[in-house]
């Protein structure tokens, strides 16, 4: 079950006017796992199944994400010195 969380007291954009899909839902799809724009269509009410005029912008949503990042792992690790500390 994929749940998304929306402050609805802060603004938002569209991004896929098409499907009428949010920024904010299409950055709560990445944060959850979508590495693709299928699978931010998929999550995201079919956002980017129509026109395509708003692939460019998932696109740069998508690079922007730890999902699309090789050093994904190298990042989340805890640092040695604060594992330490946390002790
Ligand atoms: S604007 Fe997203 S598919 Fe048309």
């Amino acid at each position: 079950m994929l749940r998304i969380s929306l402050n609805l007291n802060e603004p938002t954009m569209i991004l896929c006017i098409c499907k009428a899909v949010s920024e904010r839902e299409i950055d709560a799809a990445v944060r959850s796992g979508a590495s693709t724009l299928a699978a931010v269509g998929e999550r995201c009410s079919g956002a980017g199944t129509d026109c395509g005029m708003c692939h460019e912008a998932i696109e740069e949503r998508l690079e922007g994400s730890c999902a699309s990042c090789p050093r994904v792992r190298d990042c989340h690790a805890t640092p040695p010195a604060l594992a330490s500390a946390a002790l």
